[in-house]
This record gives structure tokens, sequence and C-alpha cells, in this order.
């Protein structure tokens, strides 16, 4: 069993880096933390980075996970190639240029590339966001699935993560107390699906939810409230297509918790979604009533 400790950045590819940036600064409100090789690193809390935009193929998308140390890697890459998972190591340059002490790539059955990073690099300086919308912290990303029985399994029993709830086929799944560090949403293509910051407070989400719309930013859902999680949301659009989110108040499963915990298992319907009466227009969250609807 491979312990990821925490989910500690995405790299998304993109054509025109320089644009993703201006968004991510000046909508999205991360602090711009570096240039480098072609990628601008930005960041939503005092970690090195935690989104980084690579001069590339738009669907080309990596996340990296958090393991505890050397000796955790080495045994995460012979469990990944026992599960007949093959594992490239990092170079040098390219641990540098993650800003980790070391990792391996591997990519998991739906296609998706994951990174396995040893001492992820802390920053010394504090997060200052770019505007003020409240972002705290990077939380958790929604990645699509091809099969998400096979996918759940292998992150249930390759990796550490626990099921919190389902939303149809769609698993929430934790590996620390947060609800949820990744969703698995069915689609016929692998990639990241959304990206998640938490915010302070629902006060954040609203004041989001207007400045998006004065921005003329494409709001795809909300605001509303998760009934899985409980966290109030506001998902709208970025660079190439992807959905990012801010939500505040997203519930924890203490460790005493744990042993008891049972996972609800809610339809694959607008409401479980969003308990106010907010319908996604998000193509993975879009269920068949609102398919009838539209
Ligand atoms: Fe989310």
């Amino acid at each position: 069993m491979i312990e990821l400790k925490d989910l500690r950045y995405v790299r998304l590819g993109t054509r025109d880096p320089d644009a993703a940036a201006e968004y991510a600064q000046k909508i999205l409100g991360l602090e711009l933390v570096r240039r480098a090789g072609g990628a601008v690193y930005l960041r939503g809390d005092d970690r090195d980075h935690t989104l980084v935009y690579v001069k590339g193929d738009p669907a080309a998308h990596a996340a990296g996970w958090e393991v505890a140390d050397a000796a955790a890697l080495d045994a995460a890459g012979a469990a990944l190639e026992a599960h007949g998972v093959p594992v490239r190591p990092g170079t040098r340059h390219e641990a540098e240029l993650r800003h980790v002490e070391d990792f391996l790539s591997f990519v998991d059955p739906s296609g998706n590339t994951h990174d396995l990073v040893v001492r992820p690099h802390h920053s010394g300086r504090r997060y200052f966001a770019a505007r003020d919308c409240g972002v705290w912290s990077f939380s958790h990303i929604g990645l699509r699935t091809t099969d998400a029985a096979r996918d759940e399994a292998f992150w249930t029993t390759v990796l550490n993560a626990r099921v919190s709830d389902r939303i149809g086929a769609a698993a929430l799944l934790r590996i620390h107390e947060v609800h949820h560090t990744i969703a698995l949403f069915p689609s016929t293509y692998p990639g990241v699906q959304h990206v998640n910051h938490q915010v302070h407070g629902v006060d954040d989400v609203m004041r989001a939810y207007y400045f998006m719309r004065e921005q003329g930013v494409r709001i795809v859902f909300g605001p509303g409230r998760h009934p899985t999680s409980g966290a109030v949301f506001l998902y709208f659009e970025g660079p190439d297509g992807m959905v990012y989110e801010y939500s505040t108040g997203v519930r924890l499963i203490k460790a005493e918790e744990e042993a008891a915990y049972r996972p609800r298992q809610f339809p694959f319907t607008a409401s479980s979604f969003c308990m106010w009466g907010s319908k996604p227009d998000i193509p993975e969250f879009r269920t068949k009533e609102d398919a009838a609807a539209a």
C-alpha cells in the first residue's frame, strides 16, 4: 500500500503559459512564484508552488503527491511495478524543476500522469494572494476516469485512498482527514477535470460569484453546497477549458472516526451535487435529468 501524504501540485499543459498565468493571478487570485524553463509557477498557500502551467499540449496534466521519504518512494516504485504499472524515475533536472528532492512518475489505469514526490519544498516567504480572493489552500482535484470501478480499486488498494462518498459511480476519495482530495468522474478520456482551492468563507464564495460575473468569467456551477462534503462552492471556467473551484467548509473525517466511517451512496442526480438547486454546466456532472431538460 502506497501512502500518499498530500496533494502538492498540479501541472497543466497550455499553449500560452503567459495568458494562463494572467488568468491565475487576476481571476483565480494566485501568487506568481516564478517563470522557469517555459513554465509559470503559482501558489495558493505557503508551499513552494501548487499550480504550474507548462508550455505544451493542453491535454497534458500531471498531479504531484507527497510520500513520506526516500524509502517510501522506493517502496512505492516497487509496489506499482508489482501491480504492472510502469514507473519512470525523475531525473535530477526534473526534480529541480518540480522543487522536490526526488520523484517518480507513473500513469494510472485511465491514462492520468502522477508524480510521487519526496520532500517537496516549502517556501520561507508567506503566501500573498494576487487579489483579495480569500484563497488559503490548494486542496483537491477532480480526475477523469475511463472505468470508475477499476480506478476506485486502484486508488483504494494500490494507493491509500478511502472512499468518503459516491455520487453514482463517481468516488470522492480521501487520503487524510479532508473529505476528498481526489474525486474520480467517469469520462471517455483522461485528464484533470477540476482544480479546487479553499477560500476562507461563504463571503469569499459570494464575492467571487459577483467578481466572476463582472469580469465575464463563465460560471459553470454554483453558488451551491455539496451534500457530500458540506462545502459551499463556486465553479468557473479557466484557460483551455479547465474548471476551477473555490469552496469552503469541507467536512473532515477525523482519525477517531475512520474505523466507524461508512461511505454514503448518492444517486447521480443534480441534487447530489448541490443541495440548494444549482445545476452544473460541467460535462462530467451532468445527469440524465439535465440532459432531458436541455
Ligand atoms: Fe471539487
